[in-house]
């Protein structure tokens, strides 16, 4: 007979697969499960995904806990949801609250003429000032500029701007709300005050109306309809908090909440998070600073835009049939640096350090006596090479913790984890539970209700320390050659990347 048990439902709206979480009053994880999606790329450079199929996904999600849950021997009873989700991506709401057009994504790159206008005609020491960000394509006040430039029609129907996890927040209580880790990546917001910022949607014309409003991460934004809790299996009137970005809420998720820690996500994305006490910008932007989920904190963050995601498609792409471990047990057996193949992972562009919509992943150095798990080995070398590019960004601008916190999909393989360690010359450790940004939005929807005193107070109960990897000094030594050999690729390859970029445009038209 299943044990009636008291929950938290942490829910994250990622790109490849929403994850749903039950976690019991110790920290404890009761159940998860997650639902794979796919997304739609109508053209190279582009990436959209329907909202309403995250809702589709996010139901049977938690339905799949719940019964797993049983299975386990509870019978759970949801007290707060906590939501997390991929950061950016635009959802577009008419008056009746109906989505417009798919959402465009993070890594959708196709507002390049619109993040050149809005840099041209605020410049570059206004941006730094506001909102404290450079508008980069996959940012949302781009998607916004470009739906009213593209979509004129679209444009006049839109009531509201949403991102992933406020879309599943309004479906499940009928609230526009967001909070300061998500508004800080629209481009909408002063990072700084917390406020949304009114220079920057007059730049654009843009109406503050469209906008949701801001609560705390651990705040709660409204409850679960009657409609809702029917539809996902859980009781109406249940509260939902805030929550945070999936940077944040992973961060969150594996103890990264205060100065002196950092974190290293792979997932579909990879993030380089350092979270700081002040909201510090710096003249050229080259990281994002973005605000955390408690109130008086805030982090820089470099992102590689394929991370995962490089794997994946290297995977669907010559193995479809084998699984990652096989695929990882393979490139274990060649040696580190791949015996000279090196990989640009700009799969979709790059963000950090390059902010390229053009750039495209690269394989240089094949030869013959290359194969299948050297191609596989490259792949992980190369997005640990282009993490360890925002690593010295942050090493320049005043030092890095000692140990870095691993999390997302790459956590879980021991070669991942090794490689990062060796190409960042850093410990790398893991966090117990994996939770990731799931874990995160359910300790925060704990927080939200009184479970625990504060974000710190949950990560120092439930998160306790998992894997540790050392780096070994002599593959760091190598890897530190290789590293040096990356970086000049991309700036003798740059203008080859527009070059191209220029021919395929030409031949779509
Ligand atoms: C962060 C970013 C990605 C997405 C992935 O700026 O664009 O990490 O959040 O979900």
């Amino acid at each position: 007979m299943p044990r009636t048990t008291q929950a938290v439902l942490g829910i994250d709206v990622g790109t490849t697969a929403v994850k749903a979480m039950l976690v019991g009053g110790d920290g404890s994880v009761l159940a998860d499960a997650e639902v794979e999606q796919s997304v739609s790329i109508p053209r190279p450079g582009w990436a959209e995904q329907r909202p309403d199929m995250w809702w589709r996904n996010t139901g049977l999600a938690v339905r799949k806990a719940l019964r797993l849950a049983e299975r386990n021997g509870y019978h759970i009873e949801v007290a707060a949801v906590g939501l997390s989700g991929q950061m950016h991506s635009s959802v577009f709401l008419d008056g009746d609250g109906e989505i417009i057009r798919p959402a465009l994504l993070w890594n959708d790159a196709r507002t390049a003429p619109q993040r050149r206008h809005i840099t041209d005609m605020l410049g570059l020491r206004r941006l730094h000032d506001t909102v404290g960000n450079l508008p980069l394509e996959g940012f949302t006040a781009p998607k916004l500029l470009w739906l009213k430039q593209n979509e004129p029609d679209n444009y006049a129907s839109l009531r509201a701007l949403l991102l992933p996890k406020d879309y599943i927040r309004y479906r499940l209580s009928g609230d526009y709300a967001t909070e300061p880790s998500d508004a800080a990546g629209t481009l909408f917001y002063d990072v700084r005050r917390r406020v949304w910022s009114k220079p920057m949607l007059d730049a654009l014309d843009a109406d503050m109306g469209i906008l949701p409003r801001v609560v705390e991460s651990t705040e709660i934004s409204g409850v679960v309809t009657p409609g809702a809790a029917d539809e996902l299996g859980i009781a109406s009137g249940v509260p939902i908090v805030g929550g945070g970005a999936d940077n944040a809420a992973g961060a969150v998720g594996c103890g990264v909440v205060s100065e002196g820690v950092m974190q290293a996500s792979i997932g579909t994305s990879g993030a380089v998070v350092l979270p700081v006490s002040e909201p510090f910008v710096a003249a050229d932007m080259s990281l994002h600073t973005f605000c955390h989920c408690a109130p008086g904190l805030w982090y820089l963050m470099g992102v590689v835009l394929s991370a995962g995601s490089a794997l994946r498609w290297l995977r669907d792409t010559v193995a479809p049939d084998m699984s990652y471990d096989a695929l990882t047990a393979e490139a274990g057996r060649v040696a580190p640096g791949s015996d000279g193949l090196l990989f640009l992972p700009y799969l979709s562009g790059e963000r950090t350090p390059h902010n390229d919509a053009n750039a495209r992943g690269v394989f240089f150095g094949l030869s013959l006596a290359h194969g299948r798990g050297h191609l596989t080995r490259a792949v992980i070398e190369g997005v640990c090479f282009a993490m360890r590019d925002s690593l010295e960004i942050m090493r320049a601008q005043g030092g890095l913790p000692s140990e870095a916190r691993a999390i997302g999909g790459g956590a879980r393989s021991r070669l991942w984890l090794q490689t990062l360690a060796n190409v960042f010359g850093l410990p790398i450790a893991t966090a117990r539970p994996a939770g990731g940004a799931a874990y995160g939005a359910a300790l925060l929807a704990a927080v939200g209700i009184g479970m625990f005193g504060s974000i710190d107070d949950a990560a120092r109960t439930c998160i306790k320390p998992g894997t540790s990897v050392e780096p070994d000094a002599s593959s760091v030594a190598q890897y530190d050659e290789m590293y040096d050999a990356y970086r000049q690729l991309y700036p003798a390859l740059r203008d080859n990347f527009a070059a191209l970029a220029g021919i395929t445009a030409g031949r779509r038209q």
